[in-house]
């Protein structure tokens, strides 16, 4: 599942070209909701076929999600050099599913249909999504294949993921990476080259739960979504991205590195352990302040404590503060402010008080915005210009508006180079 839940129109994708290769293998079912995600998040997306893939789906079904014919034969009558028009109008090229033998010719330079011909013409980032059973997979042909067609300047592999393979063969790496981490591949082929290609960046995300004994703890609303799209966006723009998160009711964005964590004083050590060496920290946890002194080894019994429960809490170690001092001074460092009234005048504050490069304020308390949504209103506050405010948008979205004043400040700070 999407850390941000439906997919909209919207960048890297919008207005780009991919040419989807697809290659005769049972993956290639999964191929027609590449294709269809991809027509979502509103790229034109030209299908071509391999002649073995047309055994597996038919043509129709590409037709039906991406409005576009696709295509199949490299000598079709009226469509004279349609490898390379179709080449040179490539923003990216991705194969999916790669088979074996697909591989095997790509990677020696064949030009023997349609799809190897627009690869040897394309000039465009390639993304290789290989399927096939774990035998084939293992085989060292294939790895010497796979190796040597990665080799390739612009060229990139998704997968292939380890799981069920076809009908009776059991479970092994050689299943075809997800339809999301495809179209997050392709994304992240399309954004390429921006200030945080290359860069190191830390988001934390969640809640965190302080124990109250051996079951209970106190949390709160986090749901972890607002951080593992801030981890998406800046995976996609080419960011090595490592997600230390409380427990969260999404699913953390392929790509990045993630790190599981539970209290507040577990995040500290996985935050300072890494602040040093990032160029960008993106504080989006919701951190409890407090936590009960004395976490009860057992489980608190009703008839012990009676009629009411006092809990003895102190204050939580401030991650974000504490990470100030330790990061390198052409760094960026961008916190989350959550604020019931004063918005922008409270967020500015914390700027200060805790050594924030950004702060984003966003509203508590509002239906669409805020914790357990999939949409959020932010203000980006920053040090030299004035606030931007955002309108209504999904939290992907926003994290792709965040990650973008990143980026300016990056560069303004001189730490956007290679
Ligand atoms: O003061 P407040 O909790 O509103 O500050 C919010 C910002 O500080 C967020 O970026 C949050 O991740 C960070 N924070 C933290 N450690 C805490 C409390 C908040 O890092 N104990």
């Amino acid at each position: 599942m999407a850390p941000g839940g439906p997919r909209e129109p919207g960048p890297p994708w919008e207005g780009r070209t991919v040419v989807l290769g697809v290659c005769g293998g049972i993956a290639a079912y999964k191929a027609v909701q590449v294709a269809r995600d991809l027509t979502l998040l509103g790229a034109a997306v030209d299908v071509v076929l391999t002649g073995s893939a047309r055994r597996f789906v038919a043509p129709l079904s590409f037709e039906g999600v991406t409005g576009r014919g696709p295509l199949v034969d490299l000598f079709a009558a009226r469509e004279a050099a349609l490898h390379i028009s179709l080449a040179r109008g490539a923003d990216c090229v991705c194969v999916a599913p790669a088979t074996a033998d697909f591989i095997a010719r790509a990677a020696s330079g064949r030009a023997s249909d349609l799809l190897t011909t627009v690869l040897a013409a394309a000039t465009a980032p390639v993304v290789v999504a290989p399927a096939m059973n774990d035998r084939m997979f293992a085989h060292p042909r294939t790895r010497r294949n796979l190796a040597r067609l990665q080799e390739a300047p612009g060229y990139q592999r998704v997968g292939p993921a380890e799981g069920r393979l076809a009908a009776g063969e059991g479970s092994g790496p050689g299943r075809m990476a997800e339809p999301e981490a495809i179209t997050d591949a392709v994304g992240r082929a399309l954004a390429g080259g921006g200030a945080l290609a290359g860069k190191r960046v830390l988001v934390t995300a969640g809640g965190t739960r302080e124990p109250v004994d051996a079951v209970r703890y106190l949390g709160n609303r986090s749901s972890g979504r607002m951080g593992a799209e801030l981890a998406r966006a800046a995976w996609l723009r080419g960011a090595e991205v490592t997600l230390v998160t409380g427990p969260a009711a999404v699913a953390a964005p392929w790509g990045a590195t993630v790190v599981q964590v539970e209290t507040a004083r577990e995040m500290r050590e996985a935050v300072l352990g890494r602040v040093g060496g990032v160029d960008v920290a993106v504080h989006a946890a919701a951190v409890a302040d407090y936590r009960p002194r004395s976490p009860r080894p057992g489980k608190l019994k009703r008839a012990e404590i009676g009629d009411a429960l006092t809990l003895d809490l102190v204050r939580n170690p401030d991650i974000a503060a504490e990470c100030a001092a330790q990061m390198k001074p052409e760094s960026v460092a961008v916190g989350f402010a959550l604020e019931t009234s004063d918005l922008v005048a409270r967020a500015t504050e914390k700027l200060a008080a805790k050594g924030f490069d950004l702060i984003v304020a966003n509203p508590a308390g509002e239906r669409d915005a805020g914790f357990e949504t999939n949409t959020n209103r932010v203000t980006i506050v920053g040090r030299d210009a004035p606030p931007r405010e955002l309108p209504l948008m999904s939290k992907f979205a926003a994290a792709w508006e965040i990650m973008e004043a990143v980026e300016d400040r990056l560069r303004g700070k001189g730490g956007a180079g290679p």
